[in-house]
C-alpha cells in the first residue's frame, strides 16, 4: 500500500458506535469481557471451555512448557462431531435447521440437526467399513454440497483427520496434498457446478490418483449426473449413495484427546511447497465456538450465512465447526454470486431471511462495481449484522457495505485471522466496539496481539505478532515441526510472527496492511509467489520467473509475473497466454497470472537473489526503492523503462 493512502487511512475520522437497538439485544454490551480476560486470561478461556461438552474434563487450561508446542485443555476428552450434532439432538433443537443449503442451479436442501445426525452417523460407519481407523487421513475434494460437512463430521466422529482440498485446485495440487497427508481415502464428486459450467472434479481426481499410492478407495458423490463425464474405476471407486443405503444408523463417537488432530488444511507459505497446518480438537472447538458466539452475536433464532468455500479455513471454522457447535442455523451456497444474475446473494438473503452475513472484501468490491440495483431490488430487512474477512477492506468498500447492504442499521465486524490461527483474533465486538472503516480494531478478549518493530519492541508501525498462545492455534506443520518453528517462531523470540505488516492508531486500533512475506492475497486467497514461479519454470520455454502481487482494484492483489525465456525462444502474446494457462493447469485457476512481462534479465542481488520488492515498485509505478545491493543496477532501470513503455 502506498504511503499516501496509508496516512489517509490512519486519519480515518468516521467512527461508528454500535446502534442502540443492537446494543439493547447484544450478547455483550460493555467491556466486561475484556476486563475479565485481562485479569485472568487462562481463567477466561477455562470458562469459555464450558460451551463444549467434554467426555472427561481437562485438568489444566494450557501447557506451555515446551514452546512453541502448546497443549490446551490437557487430558480433556471430547468429540467434535458429538459437540456439533449429538448434543443438539438431545434437545428441542433436534428439528431446528442445522444446514440450509442452496444449490447453484436452484435446488435446495434443509438438514435439521436430526438429519445431520443420521447422515453423519451413517457415513462414519461407511468410513469404518472401508477400514478407516482413528488417526488415518481422509482427503475431501468436493463442491459446496451438504456431503462435504457431513463427511468432515463423520471423519471427526471416528477420529480420522480430514484434509479438505478446495475444489478449484488442479489435479497436481490435489495429488501433492494427498501425498503429503498420505491419505487412505479420497472423497470427491462426479463434478461440480460453477456459473452453470461443469467442473470435472472426478476427472481431476483420476489424474491426481495416478500418482497417489496411499489411496485405497474413492467415494464419489453424484452431484451433476450424466453431464459430469465421470468414470468409475472398478475395485477402487464407490458411489456415496450405494454405500449409504445399507450403512448402520448409529456410530459411537470416538473419545478424542483434546490434543488429537482434528484436521489438516494446506495453505501457501513462502516456499513452493504448501504447508499442512495441523489443528487439534479441544482448543480449536473452544476457540471457534467462543468467537462465533460473541463476534456474530449469535441468538437461537439467527440464520447465519458465511459465504466462504469450506475448502478454506473460513469455511471450516465459521460454516462448519463454530456455528454447528453453537447449535446455529448455517446457510451454505454452492455457486457463484453472479449466477444466474448478480443479485444471487441478495436473493438468498431474502429467501431464507438471513440475519447475519459474513463475506469477503473482494466480493463487496465486485458488488460495488455491479451497482446498487441488485441489492436494491431485494428485501434485506432481516439482516442485523455484517462481517468481513480475508484481506484488508478499503474504507470505500466498508462504507458501501454499511450503506447498501446494512442499510445503515447493521454493525460491521472486520475480522482478522489466518489459517494458522484457526479462529478470529482481531475484531470488534458488535455491541461494544466503535468501528472505523478499514480496521479490524482490537484483539478479541483473551488474545494478545501487538505491533512491533524489527527488534520486537512495541511500535506504532511494523509487524503484527501474537504474544501468547490462543486455544485454536495451529499445533505444528504436518510432519514438519522444524518448519513450524522456523516459519512462525524464529523471527521474534517466543512470539508468533503472522507475516502481516500493521499499524496502530492513537486509539490503539490495529490496521492490518497485508503480507510482508512472499505470500500474495488474491481475492482473499493465499498464494505463494514461489508456487507460481515453480509452475512457470516448469514450462519448457521458461528460464526464470519472478512473481509479485500487484495492487488490483477488485482482487486486492493480482499476480504479475516477470519471465525470462530460454535461448532461442521469442516472446509473444500467444506464449504469454500459454504460460497463464500452464499455471492454471498446474495449480488451479485461482493462481492464473493477471499479466506476464517478458524480460531479458531480472534484478538480482550480488548473491543472486531476485529482488521482488523492486519488481513491485515497477509494476505499481512507484519510484524504485533502494537498489544499492543489486549486482547490476542498470538492469532494473532498463526494466522499468520497458515496463512503462508497454503499459
Ligand atoms: C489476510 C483467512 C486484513 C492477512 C482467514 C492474513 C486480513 C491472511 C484480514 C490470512 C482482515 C485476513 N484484515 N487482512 N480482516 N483477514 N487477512 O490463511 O494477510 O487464508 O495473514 O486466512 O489474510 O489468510 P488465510
Amino acid at each position: 500500500m502506498e504511503a499516501k493512502t496509508l496516512e489517509a487511512l490512519l486519519k480515518e475520522e468516521r467512527v461508528f458506535s454500535p446502534p442502540e437497538e443492537f446494543v439493547a439485544q447484544a450478547n455483550v454490551k460493555d467491556d466486561s469481557l475484556y476486563k475479565e480476560a485481562a485479569e485472568d486470561r487462562l481463567g477466561f478461556w477455562a470458562k469459555q471451555a464450558e460451551r463444549i461438552d467434554w467426555f472427561q474434563k481437562w485438568d489444566k487450561v494450557l501447557d506451555w512448557d515446551n514452546p512453541p508446542f502448546a497443549k490446551w485443555f490437557v487430558n480433556g476428552k471430547l468429540n467434535a462431531s458429538y459437540n456439533c450434532v449429538d448434543r443438539h439432538v438431545k434437545t428441542w433443537r433436534r428439528n431446528k435447521a442445522a444446514i440450509i443449503w442452496e444449490g447453484e442451479p436452484g435446488d435446495s436442501r434443509v438438514l435439521t440437526y436430526q438429519d445431520l445426525y443420521r447422515e453423519v452417523n451413517k457415513f462414519a460407519n461407511v468410513l469404518k467399513s472401508l477400514g478407516v481407523k482413528k488417526g488415518d487421513r481422509v482427503t475431501l475434494y468436493l463442491p459446496m454440497i451438504p456431503e462435504l460437512p457431513i463427511a468432515m463430521l463423520a471423519c471427526a466422529r471416528i477420529g480420522a483427520p480430514h484434509s479438505v482440498v478446495f475444489g478449484g485446485f488442479s489435479a497436481e495440487s490435489l495429488r501433492d496434498r494427498i501425498n503429503d497427508a498420505e491419505a487412505k481415502i479420497l472423497i470427491t464428486a462426479d463434478a461440480g457446478w460453477r456459473r452453470g459450467n461443469v467442473i470435472p472434479l472426478k476427472q481431476n481426481a483420476d489424474q491426481a490418483l495416478q500418482e497417489c499410492p496411499s489411496i485405497e478407495k474413492v467415494i464419489v458423490v453424484e452431484r451433476v449426473g450424466e453431464k459430469s463425464g465421470a468414470n468409475m474405476v472398478e475395485g477402487r471407486d464407490l458411489w456415496w449413495h450405494d454405500l449409504m443405503k445399507d450403512a448402520p444408523a448409529k456410530c459411537e463417537p470416538e473419545p478424542m484427546d483434546a490434543e488429537d488432530m482434528l484436521y489438516i488444511l494446506y495453505t501457501s507459505g513462502t516456499t513452493g511447497k504448501p504447508k499442512g497446518v495441523v489443528h487439534t480438537t479441544g482448543g480449536y472447538l473452544v476457540g471457534v465456538a467462543t468467537t462465533h458466539y460473541y463476534i456474530f452475536d449469535i441468538k437461537e433464532e439467527d440464520v447465519y450465512w458465511c459465504t466462504a468455500d469450506i475448502g478454506w479455513v473460513t469455511g471450516h471454522s465459521y460454516i462448519v465447526y463454530g456455528p454447528l457447535a453453537n447449535g446455529c442455523t448455517t446457510v451454505m451456497y454452492e455457486g457463484s454470486p453472479d449466477y444466474p444474475d448478480r443479485d444471487r446473494f441478495w436473493r438468498i438473503v431474502e429467501k431464507y431471511g438471513v440475519t447475519i452475513l459474513y463475506t469477503a472484501p473482494t466480493a463487496i468490491r465486485a458488488f460495488m462495481k455491479w451497482g446498487t440495483e441488485y441489492p436494491g431490488r431485494c428485501d434485506l430487512s432481516t439482516l442485523r449484522l455484517l462481517g468481513t474477512v480475508g484481506e484488508p477492506i478499503n474504507p470505500e468498500a466498508w462504507m458501501w457495505y454499511h450503506k447498501y447492504i446494512g442499510r445503515e442499521r447493521c454493525p460491521i465486524v472486520d475480522t482478522w485471522w489466518q489459517t494458522e490461527t484457526g479462529m478470529i483474533l482481531i475484531s470488534p465486538l458488535p455491541g461494544v466496539t466503535k468501528t472505523k472503516p478499514g480496521t479490524a480494531t482490537i484483539p478479541f478478549p483473551g488474545v494478545e496481539a501487538d505491533v512491533v518493530d524489527d527488534n520486537g519492541n512495541p511500535a506504532s508501525s511494523g509487524y503484527l505478532v501474537l504474544k501468547s498462545p490462543w486455544p485454536a492455534m495451529l499445533r505444528t506443520i504436518f510432519r514438519d515441526p522444524e518448519r513450524f518453528k522456523n516459519q512462525y517462531w524464529s523471527r521474534f523470540e517466543g512470539i508468533y510472527f503472522t507475516g502481516d505488516g500493521a499499524k496502530r492508531d492513537e486509539d490503539g486500533y490495529i490496521w492490518v496492511l497485508g503480507r510482508v512475506d512472499d505470500v500474495i492475497n488474491v481475492s482473499g486467497h493465499r498464494i505463494g509467489t514461489m508456487e507460481v514461479e515453480s509452475a512457470l519454470v516448469d514450462h519448457p520455454s521458461v528460464a526464470e520467473a519472478a512473481v509479485i502481487g500487484k495492487t488490483h482494484e477488485l482482487k486486492g492483489q493480482a499476480i504479475s509475473a516477470f519471465v525470462t525465456l530460454k535461448e532461442g525462444v521469442e516472446p509473444s502474446e500467444e506464449l504469454a497466454a500459454e504460460l497463464k494457462a500452464h499455471v492454471a493447469k498446474k495449480i488451479g485457476a485461482l493462481a492464473r497470472p493477471e499479466d506476464i512481462f517478458f524480460t531479458a534479465e531480472l534484478p538480482k542481488t550480488r548473491s543472486g537473489k531476485i529482488m521482488r520488492r523492486l519488481l513491485r515498485d515497477i509494476a505499481e509505478g512507484r519510484a524504485l526503492g533502494d537498489t544499492t545491493t543489486l549486482a547490476d543496477p542498470s538492469v532494473v532501470q532498463a526494466l522499468k523503462e520497458k515496463y512503462e513503455e508497454k503499459s
